[in-house]
């Protein structure tokens, strides 16, 4: 499914490669704040996609790496860290995340970043913190920037164990264009067992803030109504 829609992501208004390519910052300003400065760092990216946001990290001086398991969207990631002239500082490498830390060979990160829209493909909330985990140095931390799950309790399917199987022929950054329906998996991680997950790992939790709905046009965020909670973002060290 992500293969078939990197192409058509590439080209919406949804991502505005363009935009990015003359010198726009995809990052939120509250991301680039609360991770503080990353000059020198060494940034993890898991499930990077096509890799705006690890490119932004690195054009505010971090040496950055993205993994993604689609082929096209890490061929996508490297040509626009070329275009940007960014390719001395980022690498892309292709992997499912549950296995990053073989295909890092074990390489250690000041930083691991994960956003939006990630942890909902994952079936394993455990095993994907003890990879965050492996791929930390001691003193680095996770930074999780994400849809808040509190925005599924609408549809009475907050503490759904199951995954939810969808046949998408379209995809959130371009309504208009059609896609083959391809078979998707979506879990509903509840806030508490991701929380939970973090914990267990032994990384300590530095903050959980949840941000409202209302504002963040760019992320779709501004038609959850204010008094809802609409994301979230935590930092934990290891
Ligand atoms: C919504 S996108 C990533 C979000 C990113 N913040 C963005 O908006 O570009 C989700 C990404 O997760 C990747 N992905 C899903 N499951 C994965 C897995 N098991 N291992 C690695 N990547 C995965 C997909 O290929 C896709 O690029």
């Amino acid at each position: 499914m992500w293969d078939g829609w990197v192409p058509i992501h590439l080209r919406s208004d949804f991502y505005d490669v363009d935009a990015f390519l003359s010198g726009e910052n995809t990052l939120q300003e509250f991301e680039i704040a609360e991770v503080g400065d990353v000059r020198g760092k060494n940034l993890l990216h898991l499930q990077c996609h096509f890799g705006l946001d690890t490119l932004s990290w690195a054009r505010l001086g971090a040496t950055v790496t993205g993994v993604d398991f689609s082929e096209p969207a890490i061929v996508g990631a490297r040509e626009l860290a070329a275009q940007a002239g960014l390719t001395p500082t980022a690498t892309f490498v292709v992997s499912d995340v549950y296995d990053a830390p073989s295909a890092l060979a074990d390489r250690r990160f000041d930083i691991v970043y994960v956003s939006w829209g990630a942890l909902v493909w994952l079936p394993d909330l455990a095993r994907w913190a003890e990879v965050v985990s492996q791929c930390l140095t001691p003193g680095g931390f996770l930074y999780l920037a994400e849809a808040h799950p509190f925005l599924r309790a609408a549809d009475d399917d907050y503490f759904r164990a199951e995954p939810e199987e969808i046949q998408s022929t379209e995809t959130y950054a371009d309504p208009n264009a059609r896609t083959p329906p391809v078979p998707s998996y979506e879990w509903a991680h509840p806030l508490g067992q991701i929380v939970t997950a973090i914990a267990d790992t032994g990384l300590r939790i530095s903050f959980l803030h949840e941000f409202p709905g209302g504002a963040y046009r760019r992320l779709g965020f501004d038609e959850v109504p204010a008094s809802r909670p609409a994301m979230y973002t935590l930092k934990a060290v290891r």
